[in-house]
């Protein structure tokens, strides 16, 4: 039996690697075997990628072309024959970051994105999708406390993440059946709760 894939997803510090840890654990815990991994990334060649993103200053399109590039690998080294073996995979960001942040964030035509999301997954998507949803403004406070520093995309401004955080929204309406929006403002135990939910009834 094929596993299903889940992708979380929201603007920076929203909550995703918090939960995707936990909703990792949770999964095993109840028996099935489970790959977690990230984009960009999830491979050798698609973590240098990944490094190359988030620090070097390039091309909005040079950008949407490495995105794709790291999750082609990613497809075939990783998320396909992972699920093809019945295993579940949960992935910190997929496409649905590419429109949003690509996209919305920084204005590529979502055209040129559509047709790279078809050359490179055809019908493929997640089978299920949380999006973390937070103001963008305590977002940047929670980050801020990490004291990590912040990468390119991090370093963006205010209303670079209101656009992003739109786009993710304005997906969900879109398509409610595949992705969830969990309301990051509530405490970390009650989100939990929600996504226990949501899983046993999907
Ligand atoms: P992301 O991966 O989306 O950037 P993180 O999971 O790293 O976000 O969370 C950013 C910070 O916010 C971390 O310090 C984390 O502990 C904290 N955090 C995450 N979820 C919540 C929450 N529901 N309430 C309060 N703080 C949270
Ligand atoms: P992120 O996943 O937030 O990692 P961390 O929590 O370690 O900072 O960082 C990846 C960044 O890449 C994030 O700012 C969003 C961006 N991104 C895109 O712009 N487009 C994409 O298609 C993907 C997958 C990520």
């Amino acid at each position: 039996m094929r596993g299903k894939f889940i992708t979380l997803e929201g603007i920076d510090g929203a909550g995703k690697s918090t939960h995707h840890a936990w909703l990792v654990e949770f999964l095993k815990r109840q028996g099935k075997e489970v790959v977690a991994t990230r984009e960009p990334g999830g491979t050798e060649l698609g973590e240098k990628l990944r490094a190359l993103l988030l620090s070097e200053p390039m091309h909005l399109e040079t950008e949407a072309l490495l995105m794709f590039a790291a999750r082609r690998e990613h497809l075939d080294k990783l998320i396909l024959p992972a699920l093809a073996h019945g295993k579940w995979v949960v992935s910190d960001r997929f496409t649905d970051a590419s429109y949003a942040y690509q996209g919305g964030g920084r204005g590529l035509d979502p055209e040129k994105i559509k047709a790279l999301e078809r050359w490179v997954q055809g019908d493929f998507q997640p089978d299920m999708t949380f999006v973390f949803d937070l103001p963008t403004e305590i977002a940047c406070e929670r980050l801020a406390k990490t004291g990590a520093a912040p990468d390119r995309f991090e370093r963006e401004t205010r209303e670079f993440f209101e656009r992003v955080r739109e786009s993710y929204l304005r997906r969900a309406g879109i398509e409610p059946d595949r992705i969830k929006v969990i309301d990051s403002r509530l405490s970390i135990p009650e989100i939990k709760k929600q996504l226990e939910n949501i899983i046993a009834t999907n």
